[in-house]
């Protein structure tokens, strides 16, 4: 069973900022960080099903949401009318959509090829005989479109790497470095291959309606000391939703270095 663990004594003092409507669980191991993944995404889908007939999501790419998609793809295959979820991309590597490092093409894989979702509901970057400059610009025009004026995410993934990372927001990149009033922006030189990305911007990610941070293995414990514990540094930091839930899901091996009471 996940327990709510939080902060010790710092009352969801997050990053200096009292969290008002968060939540940060502690699963056992990585099997079960997936389950309660996929019962948020299911819960936060059917809400967004009655109260506006669609759920929109951006998926976040990497190896840990990949137990989440494939649990999505069997387990939940048939809890949700598909043909109602517009599914897009937190970020993307700027490679063609069929190569392995893609995070469209992993997402298709494992999850958006084997359930009903009709190919019109999907929104890859094109990432092909097009310019990095170009196809941010682009993917800023679909987002219009499709959401007018208003672009709010029922719900955004985000995953997070060893250097605090989210999406493809960097340490030192300028859009960390002074976050711009754009929604989608041009990653180059990333330190995580490949180089060239196409990322959401915090301003995108804080205007949704849910964000989730999906967070396992050892490996990602200081970034999240640095998030929880102060000084808040690191890119991820910078995510706080200025409406929308916050939920932290990481294993124990990730929060292993937090001051959590139970
Ligand atoms: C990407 C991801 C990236 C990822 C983190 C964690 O395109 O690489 O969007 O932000 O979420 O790097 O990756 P892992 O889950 O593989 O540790």
């Amino acid at each position: 069973m996940p327990h709510y663990l939080q902060p010790k004594g710092l009352s969801w003092i997050y990053n200096g900022n009292t969290m008002t409507s968060s939540e940060l669980l502690v699963l056992k191991d990585s099997n079960l960080l997936a389950q309660e993944a996929a019962k948020h995404f299911i819960e936060i889908a059917k809400a967004s099903l009655a109260s506006h007939q669609r759920f929109t999501v951006a998926l976040s790419g990497g190896s840990t949401p990949q137990k989440l998609y494939k649990l999505l793809a069997s387990d939940y295959k048939h809890a949700l009318d598909w043909s109602k979820v517009f599914v897009f991309f937190g970020d993307e590597r700027f490679v063609p959509p069929y190569e392995s490092e893609s995070n469209y093409a992993m997402a298709d894989e494992v999850l958006l090829s084997r359930i009903d979702l009709p190919e019109d509901n999907i929104f890859p970057f094109a990432t092909i005989d097009i310019s990095p400059e170009d196809a941010g610009h682009l993917y800023e025009k679909e987002l219009k479109k499709f959401f007018g004026d208003q672009i709010v995410f029922d719900l955004i993934f985000l995953g997070l790497g060893e250097d605090g990372h989210t999406a493809s927001l960097f340490p030192g990149h300028p859009e960390v470095v002074n976050p711009s009033a754009s929604l989608v922006k041009v990653v180059e030189k990333a330190p995580k291959a490949p180089a060239t990305r196409l990322s959401f911007t915090y301003k995108l990610i804080n205007q949704a309606q849910n964000v989730i941070f999906l967070v396992a293995g050892q490996g990602k414990a200081k970034a999240l000391k640095n998030i929880f514990e102060g000084p808040g540094t690191v890119p991820a930091a910078l995510v706080k939703p200025e409406k929308g839930k916050l939920v932290w899901l990481l294993d124990e091996e990730a929060a292993k270095d937090l001051k959590l009471e139970t």
